[in-house]
């Protein structure tokens, strides 16, 4: 089903030396899901590219003792976060309003006291977050390797420097900046493979009395919705509370609060800091709880979702094929990172899906990674409305069915595959 051009590359899974051991504790990791052969997912290539894309292993396994899934190999991150990293976080109106209430709760809550407060954010993107401090004339600083983006933030005014977080980045900014009041990050932690490392430089960068806050894909809901498509090269890591405790304690932290989201599918925000160890949330208590009975630690728990995953692809390609054999035409909303595992892992190509609409303009006229699937913009969705479309872009289908109802009207069908795959 996928395109010739495929076939020629050159791809052995023994070119690929696989983690044995977990990345925060060292213990032995146990293997549960191979996806197979799996390209970088936010590699979207110019027709050009075809023969020379790059290919991995995309497995995971699972840490018991920290209850911890992450990926058995990860291509090397300065591959990842290049000059022209396409997701623009300022691009979704929701995720603007997400962040905007975020800054102007932390400030309230963490910076009020402070004199002169100090907030840095961690992959800080086009510097979205942190335009509300800036706003408010709050010192601040964004740390985001990717240039195209720091750049975009400085031009907004949002101080920016265009590194990766390490141990010599935290130095740097305590010489120049001195300690932090409040650390924000907002779907970094997850693609940082070197946690110890990472939590070691916050450590030293925080004030005694300062706040960790950091947000991620909650593994809790991965399992919930059998959202595997959040497993990617970016995504080295699912947490969970049970996972972020044993990580905090380890660097003399202290979760003392967390919260649900419903961004990105379901996530989790935690709050952390070197002095406040008491627990008086009740949020945190019942957490704690909940993944007690999900059973977070056990390798049951990750059997029964494999089986799952396998399911959901089964019914999936069944579907898009009975449709195809009808003549139905079907394409694709949002290509995603999220997309880039469902179609190779369910090896579905233009055959079955005839092109992906995106607003992201870098995205369009480019192809899906590795099933080359044409991306087009919203404007040709418009104008060539198929009768089913797929939304790859189901963490966002409240606002795209509201913004999509001319599609409805004209009998158009979406199709999700979370948390089964069903027809809306
Ligand atoms: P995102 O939610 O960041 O998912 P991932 O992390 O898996 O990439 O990306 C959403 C993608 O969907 C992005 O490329 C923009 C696109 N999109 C649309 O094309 N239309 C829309 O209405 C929305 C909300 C998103
Ligand atoms: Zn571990």
């Amino acid at each position: 089903m996928k395109p010739e051009t495929l076939e020629k590359n050159r791809y052995q899974t023994t070119n690929f030396p696989l983690r044995t051991h977990c990345r925060v504790c060292e213990t032995s990791l146990v293997p549960f899901l191979d996806l197979g052969k799996m390209p970088l997912a936010n590699a979207f290539i110019k027709p050009s590219e075809a023969e020379t894309e790059y290919f991995f292993p995309l497995q995971c396994g699972v840490c018991l003792n920290c209850a911890l899934p992450q990926l058995l190999f990860q291509p090397d991150p300065e591959q990842l976060f290049h000059q022209e990293y396409p997701f623009f976080t300022n691009s979704s109106s929701r995720m603007t309003e997400h962040f905007r209430l975020l800054a102007s709760e932390s400030s309230t809550r963490f910076l009020t006291m402070k004199q002169s407060p100090f907030v840095i954010e961690i992959g800080s993107n086009d510097g979205t977050l942190l335009s509300y401090f800036n706003g408010h004339g709050i010192r601040h600083l964004g740390v985001e390797p990717s240039k195209n983006l720091a750049e975009t933030a400085n031009h907004r005014g949002i101080c920016t420097i265009s590194r990766f977080f390490n141990s010599q980045t935290a130095q740097d900014i305590q010489a120049s900046h001195g300690k932090a009041d409040l650390i924000l990050a907002a779907n970094t932690f997850c693609h940082i493979p070197t946690t110890n490392d990472l939590f070691t430089s916050i450590k030293s960068l925080l004030k005694d009395d300062g706040v960790l806050i950091f947000e991620d894909p909650y593994l809790g809901d991965v399992l919930e919705l059998n959202s595997y498509d959040q497993i990617y090269d970016e995504h080295v890591f699912l947490f969970s509370l049970y996972s972020v405790e044993c990580i905090a304690k380890r660097h003399g932290l202290f979760v003392f609060d967390v919260e649900r989201l419903e961004t990105h599918g379901g996530s989790c925000r935690y709050y952390l800091s070197p002095n406040r160890n008491e627990i008086t949330s009740q949020c945190l208590i019942d957490l704690r709880n909940q993944e007690r009975s999900a059973a977070m630690n056990q390798i049951q728990t990750y059997r029964a979702f494999e089986k799952r995953i396998q399911k959901s692809r089964h019914d999936l390609c069944v579907l898009l094929n009975q449709l195809k054999k009808q003549n139905r035409q079907i394409s694709g909303y949002g290509a995603t990172s999220k997309s880039t595992t469902i179609l190779n892992f369910c090896d579905i190509g233009p055959d079955l899906i005839s092109y992906i609409s995106d607003s992201t303009p870098l995205k369009q006229g480019k192809l899906t990674p590795g099933t080359h699937i044409p991306i087009e913009s919203p404007e040709y969705f418009h104008s060539h409305k198929p009768e089913y479309a797929v939304i790859f872009a189901w963490n966002h289908l409240k606002e795209i069915e509201v913004k999509e109802q001319d599609f409805r009207h004209a009998g158009g069908k979406w199709l999700v595959h979370v948390p089964k795959v069903h027809i809306l």
